[in-house]
């Protein structure tokens, strides 16, 4: 982050330079964040600039700009959607920071309307995700906006119609004729994780935050893949109406809510203003356990009599304000930059980091993304850098302090050869990627392969964890999968004059003869696999859980799937909903590759696969069911479980709402659980879903 000069120091020249340089960053920014939905600073870096060039602008009035970011909401409309005027616009909310904000807030509102008594306000939890605004015609849906510009939005009816919670016929008597809601379209942070592995397993767009998601989920072309999404919504506020007849927010808030839409439980009434700052402090507390991305408080005069008094500013109310959390930065060092290479050989630069603390946490590593990130943001080894965590997203290095940099200290340079097995490492044209091309010759494409093969959603097999791979691979007792079905033959047991080949686990540091034979019973039990686990396990590049399971429903057995991707009959692969030209590609070339078909060869002579039961039982309690998970469960992996309902016929949604039939607890259910016991949907124990699960 940019390091600016004392305001009281800073001549005029300086600050009309100042001035520019933050009108094009903040630019470059919006383009980035609302058009893109890929952002080019991080969020605390874009509060930073837009605090300074207020503080500038207070300082030197006439150095106002006619393109300052003081004047905009959000960016300019670049799209294919068509458009929609918004009748009443949207506006954007004025940002404070501290208690004394508060306070400051406060009094000016009393000082506008000249009162001395306390003020009632609401207190919502500020949401990250991107606003709508939704027009009813005689309770009809009939369009569905962005905010785009503030005054002209995106069409996104088709698209919104697709989240579920939000109703399209409203038939209560006192809605008004003609209805305009607004609240916040966004991604709860479970759905953005599962997105986000599924779209690197595929090789698709990995997503900053849940925030980007849900815009890039949203503003898509075609509604069906918004709605794959699971996207949820919530409403805090109104457009156009015919008739508004609520005197408060509160009362606004509970209205919508007994209309059928989905409203914050969070939210809160404020009877002063040591009420707000406690509102803050405790939702500050909750805010890592909440499933979904907040970036503040909004705080509302509850009276709409008085915020009709207050009125606006050029872009935002008076009556409100948004009261963002700090960022949870730090500085420290780099110690050192290495380079992973994973499963499928792509390079991965990752920071290691003097170890600090963020908010709570001790964070000693953070991901550089790839090659590009650490070349625009010049990071360099023994660079001080401020590190961001947001929610539970992986640390990020947001800047380089490069006033603290020793003259000494170079460019870093991204390897062109596999820093695990010195084979090249390329770059397709299109790709940020830069991968090793040394295949299964590489040793670290190796372990990952083997780690992916027994890991828990593959052959799962316990006693086999990260760590004893590694070591196997390194003494070779294991160097391809086939490998650990004959572990047991060739270890040596007690028999000193066996002529194995010398393998004694047993007397291995951290064995014995009962882990031994605990782990030989493990390998022995998952000899006989379900076909999905198997296709997975075999760690086709683009092929994750679910793709699995499609390619094994519409194959049946292995043998075909084999048998077609061999004698060309690739085009098959295409009929399958949900796999497309890139998939297909990365399935055939897995095909292609002799040793693939050898290491299969091998596998299949000591394990067998189930056969696989295609139709999705009818007849079970939970056909045609939606059904919620929460929590992590004990016996079966979030994949597994839903795997598992969607084969007995039911829906599985992520998110809850009045029409979910079952929310399953796992341990450490959250507020899914509190949305469960609020709507009055019945909760289930994992054990009660697997009863749930048996024929009628
Ligand atoms: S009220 C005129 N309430 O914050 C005031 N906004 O910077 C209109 N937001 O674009 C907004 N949660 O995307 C309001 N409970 C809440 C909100 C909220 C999130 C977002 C919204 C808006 C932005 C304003």
């Amino acid at each position: 982050m940019q390091n600016f000069k004392d305001i009281n120091f800073i001549t005029e020249n300086e600050a009309k330079d100042e001035l520019a340089y933050i009108a094009s960053e903040m630019a470059k920014a919006d383009v980035a964040y609302y058009q893109q939905d890929d952002p080019y600073l991080t969020d605390a870096e874009y509060d930073a600039l837009k605090k300074r060039n207020e503080l500038l602008e207070k300082k030197f009035p006439l150095l106002i700009r006619q393109d300052s970011p003081s004047k905009k909401v959000g960016a300019p409309l670049v799209s294919e959607f068509k458009k929609i005027e918004l009748k009443v616009p949207m506006l954007s909310l004025g940002d404070i920071f501290s208690d004394n904000e508060v306070h400051e807030f406060v009094a000016s509102i009393r000082r506008f309307l000249n009162i001395s008594s306390e003020i009632e306000f609401t207190s919502e939890p500020k949401m990250d995700g991107l606003s709508f605004n939704a027009r009813y015609e005689n309770g009809i849906l009939v369009s569905a906006s962005t905010r785009g510009d503030g005054k002209t939005g995106e069409d996104i009816t088709e698209n919104i119609k697709t989240i579920r919670g939000l109703p399209h016929v409203i038939s209560a008597p006192d809605f008004p004729k003609i209805m305009e809601l607004r609240g916040e379209v966004y991604m709860s942070k479970a759905d953005f994780f599962a997105l986000n592995e599924k779209n690197k397993l595929e090789n698709k767009k990995v997503f900053a935050n849940p925030r980007n998601a849900a815009a890039g989920s949203l503003r898509q072309l075609d509604p069906n893949v918004t709605k794959e999404r699971n996207l949820s919504l919530l409403v805090y506020t109104w457009g156009e109406v015919s008739n508004v007849f609520w005197k408060t927010q509160e009362e606004f808030l509970k209205i919508v809510q007994k209309w059928g839409f989905p409203v914050n439980p969070y939210n809160k009434i404020c009877k002063n203003e040591d009420e707000i700052i406690q509102s803050f402090r405790a939702l500050q507390q909750t805010r890592a356990d909440l499933p979904y991305d907040i970036d503040g408080i909004v705080y509302k005069v509850n009276s709409l009599e008085l915020q009709n008094r207050l009125g606006f500013l050029t872009r935002t109310p008076r009556w409100a304000i948004a009261h963002k959390f700090p960022p949870e930065v730090a500085i420290t060092k780099v110690e050192n930059i290495r380079v992973q290479v994973g499963r499928t050989g792509a390079l991965t630069p990752v920071a290691d980091l003097e170890p600090v603390n963020i908010g709570g946490v001790i964070v000693s590593h953070a991901t550089l993304h790839n090659e590009d990130e650490i070349k625009r943001k010049d990071i360099r080894i023994g660079d001080y850098v401020t590190v961001q965590r947001a929610g539970d997203v992986i640390p990020q290095v947001t800047g380089v302090l490069k006033e603290k940099r020793e003259p000494s200290s170079k460019p870093f340079e991204f390897p062109v050869f596999c820093p695990e097995c010195g084979a090249h490492a390329l770059r397709e044209e299109d790709e940020a990627v830069r991968r090793c091309t040394g295949g299964l010759s590489c040793p670290a494409q190796a372990i990952e392969r083997l780690k992916h093969f027994v890991s828990k959603e593959a052959f799962d097999i316990e006693g086999m964890g990260d760590k004893n791979i590694e070591d196997f691979y390194k003494k070779e007792y294991i160097k391809t999968p086939d490998d650990i079905f004959t572990l047991e033959q060739r270890n040596g047991g007690d028999d000193l004059f066996s002529l194995s080949n010398g393998i004694h686990l047993e007397n291995e540091e951290g064995w014995g003869i009962k882990s031994v034979q605990k782990l030989f019973k493990a390998i022995k039990e998952k000899s006989n696999i379900t076909l999905p686990r198997f296709i997975y396990a075999l760690g086709i590049r683009g092929v994750g859980v679910s793709t699995a399971l499609l390619i094994a429903k519409h194959f049946g057995s292995f043998t075909s799937f084999q048998t077609a991707m061999q004698n060309d009959d690739t085009e098959k692969l295409l009929n399958i909903d949900g796999i497309g030209d890139a998939m297909k590609k990365d399935i055939v070339e897995f095909f292609k590759e002799p040793h693939n078909i050898k290491t299969i060869e091998n596998i299949l002579r000591y394990v067998s696969i189930q056969k696989f039961e295609n139709e999705t039982n009818e007849n079970s309690k939970l056909s045609g069911k939606t059904v919620v998970f929460t929590g992590t469960l004990e016996h079966l992996t979030r994949a597994e479980a839903k795997a598992i309902a969607l084969k007995a016929g039911a829906k599985v949604a992520g998110s809850v709402s009045k029409n979910t039939d079952y929310v399953v607890l796992g341990v450490d259910a959250g507020s899914k659980a509190q949305k469960a016991a609020e709507l009055g949907v019945p909760t289930i124990s994992e054990n009660e879903f697997s009863s749930l699960l048996k024929t009628i």
